[in-house]
């Protein structure tokens, strides 16, 4: 049986790639280390966590020696790297925690396998990272997989630097490395700051939908099962040393994607057509908003096959069904400080 570690696995993307591995292969044993920050959630994982081939771990990856102790005692075969803070927005307010998760916890988890994995043979060491490090594009063109690094926020640049940190562990020590960059995601289980969630939750509750700027501001959305998919691909048959990016051909200003999801949700909610649109505030724009990301998904598809299943009105429609199936779920992230935390931001613009 082989052993993987999974970091951030009770995160948004990480528990679907948890599931996805302790279902998918039961010749697995699955190792979810994940510290359980405020977008870190158990109840993303309810429905295996009592599998065999499953544990939890709490850790946090900033913790060094701790991570070589951990990889003494499970002898992982495998990493899959996914724990970090994820919130552009966040890391324009706290930058330093983005540099202790993303750049000192990867380091960490590097020094761990350098040092514990004495012999390479199949190993592999997956670091998830972000098409954010490429920077911003204008109007037209691509980010492929050589396009030169230029990370502009915080929470980017701390992710371009961990991915630096694996190519150049790769290429000193020789460790087994892999990265994939991705465009953003979206789907059940991602917390309510992330625009698509956070606009779901808006509507379900009659508040307003903060658009930053002027919403002409472009991203690439892929489904998240999608992203799992690849990620799958990536680390059983990727190429040791090569990165892939990975996107969903899936462009969309923000307020067409708003426009869209009040649609879907007027229609859910059985109110009349035009009614959620109301909710729109355009807010002062973000500090540094990166105007358009857009990937070139060519070399998986190419070289390893890959492509994504869903297209995005049937992906948005199946996730809004599912977050308003879902309200305990929602009611329990919510709780605590994040209200308040919201009304602190909106009073700021
Ligand atoms: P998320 O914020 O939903 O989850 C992150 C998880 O990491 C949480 O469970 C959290 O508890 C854990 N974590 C954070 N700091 C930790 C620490 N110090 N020690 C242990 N665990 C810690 O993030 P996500 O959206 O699921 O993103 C997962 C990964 O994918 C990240 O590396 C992110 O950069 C990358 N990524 C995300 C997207 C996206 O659209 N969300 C796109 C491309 C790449
Ligand atoms: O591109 C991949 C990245 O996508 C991931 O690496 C990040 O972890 C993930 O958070 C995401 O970053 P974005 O900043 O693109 O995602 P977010 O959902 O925060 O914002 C999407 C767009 O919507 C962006 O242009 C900002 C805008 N926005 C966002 C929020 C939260 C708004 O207009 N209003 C909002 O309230």
């Amino acid at each position: 049986m082989k052993t993987i570690l999974i970091t951030g696995g009770a995160g948004f993307i990480g528990s679907h790639v948890v599931r996805r591995f302790v279902k998918k292969y039961p010749g697995y044993k699955i190792v979810n280390l994940d510290n359980l920050t405020y977008a870190g959630n158990l109840a993303n994982l309810r429905d295996i966590e009592n599998e065999p081939n499953y544990e939890f771990v709490k850790a946090d990856i900033t913790a060094g020696e701790l991570m070589k102790v951990l990889f003494k005692k499970y002898r992982f075969d495998g990493v899959i790297h996914l724990a970090a803070e994820s919130h552009v927005d966040r890391s324009i307010s706290s930058p330093m925690e983005f540099i202790y998760a993303n750049i000192l916890g990867t380091v960490n988890l590097l020094n761990a396998a350098r040092e514990i994995w004495t012999d390479h043979t199949n190993k592999k060491f997956y670091h998830i990272s972000t098409d954010e490090v490429y920077g911003s594009l204008g109007k037209t063109g691509f980010f492929y997989e050589n396009t030169p690094y230029d990370p502009r926020s915080p929470y980017s640049a701390s992710k371009a630097s961990s991915d630096h940190l694996v190519r150049a562990y790769n290429h000193t020590y020789g460790l087994p490395t892999l990265i994939s960059n991705c465009s953003n995601n979206y789907g059940p289980f991602q917390f309510p700051e992330k625009l698509i969630p956070l606009a779901i939750h808006n509507i379900k509750n009659n508040r307003l939908i903060p658009v930053y700027g002027k919403g002409e501001n472009i991203r690439d959305w892929l489904f998240v099962e999608d992203h799992a998919s690849a990620i799958d691909l990536i680390f059983h048959e990727g190429k040791i040393a090569e990165t892939y990016n990975i996107g969903g051909h899936n462009e969309w200003t923000n307020i067409a994607l708003i426009h869209l999801l009040c649609e879907i949700m007027d229609r859910k909610l059985k109110r009349s057509a035009g009614t959620s649109v109301n909710l729109i505030a355009y807010v002062k724009d973000r500090a540094g908003h990166d105007l358009r990301y857009a990937i070139d998904s060519g070399k998986i598809q190419k070289e390893l096959g890959w492509k994504p299943s869903l297209q995005f009105a049937e992906g948005l429609e199946k996730t809004v069904d599912w977050y308003l199936a879902n309200e305990e779920w929602m009611k329990n992230v919510t709780s605590g400080d994040y209200q308040k935390y919201y009304d602190n931001q909106y009073t700021k613009r």
